[in-house]
């Protein structure tokens, strides 16, 4: 066959020509794990770090995208701090999604990666594309954190209990504390206090 000769041809020369538009099938499965990386940790355990990570990591991705969604979109008084705040947190999570799909990968697996697929696997809802107001933006970033914290923490202990230090450490040092520092950072926003002149109401709750 002509077409096979030339391919034939094509893989022996040596030549400056890049291999332009190639394709080929996957060489790992997703939801897979390669086998006996040497980390003392058994297939089965693995292949549940991973998938339990895998889903950490798209809540975690969509945290992130919803903190840029915020930084872009933020308005009002209080832009400027608020435009700052969301883009540092933003940052931070950006780093935690590098460390935890590297972690899926280190363990034999795949990290999930693209925009649909994320999409599908999250559980954070999704918001609007329009705008919503400062208040809305808090209230959605702090439901969006309570979701990871309580996946984290229960991830957390699972991985202990499988022997998986290492995913434990990460969940735990990096994942949980980014998050519990950020919800405190975001959460002071939505106390309501007057910016000018001090009220003399009664605490609430008070006699
Ligand atoms: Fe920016």
């Amino acid at each position: 066959m002509p077409g096979k000769r030339t391919h034939a041809i094509h893989a022996e020369v040596i030549t400056a020509q890049p291999r332009f538009h190639q394709s080929a099938p996957e060489v790992q499965a997703y939801g897979t794990v390669t086998l006996l990386p040497p980390l003392e940790l058994e297939e089965p355990v693995r292949l549940e770090m991973t998938a339990q990570l895998n889903q950490l990591l798209a809540d975690t991705m969509t945290l992130r995208d919803l903190y840029k969604k915020s930084h872009w979109q933020t308005s009002g008084p209080t832009f400027y701090q608020l435009h700052l705040l969301f883009d540092k947190h933003y940052n931070e999570q950006v780093e935690l999604v590098d460390s935890i799909a590297e972690r899926v990968q280190l363990l034999g697996g795949i990290s999930i990666a693209m925009a649909p697929d994320v999409a599908e696997t999250t559980t954070i809802p999704r918001p609007p594309r329009g705008r919503e107001a400062v208040p809305v933006q808090l209230s959605r970033l702090l439901d969006a954190h309570q979701i990871i914290i309580r996946d984290a923490r229960k991830l957390a202990r699972r991985a202990s209990e499988l022997g998986d230090d290492g995913t434990n450490d990460l969940v735990v040092s990096q994942v949980l504390r980014t998050n519990e520092l950020q919800v405190w950072f975001v959460s002071e926003h939505l106390v309501n206090l007057p910016l000018v002149e001090a009220t003399p109401s009664r605490m609430e709750g008070a006699a």
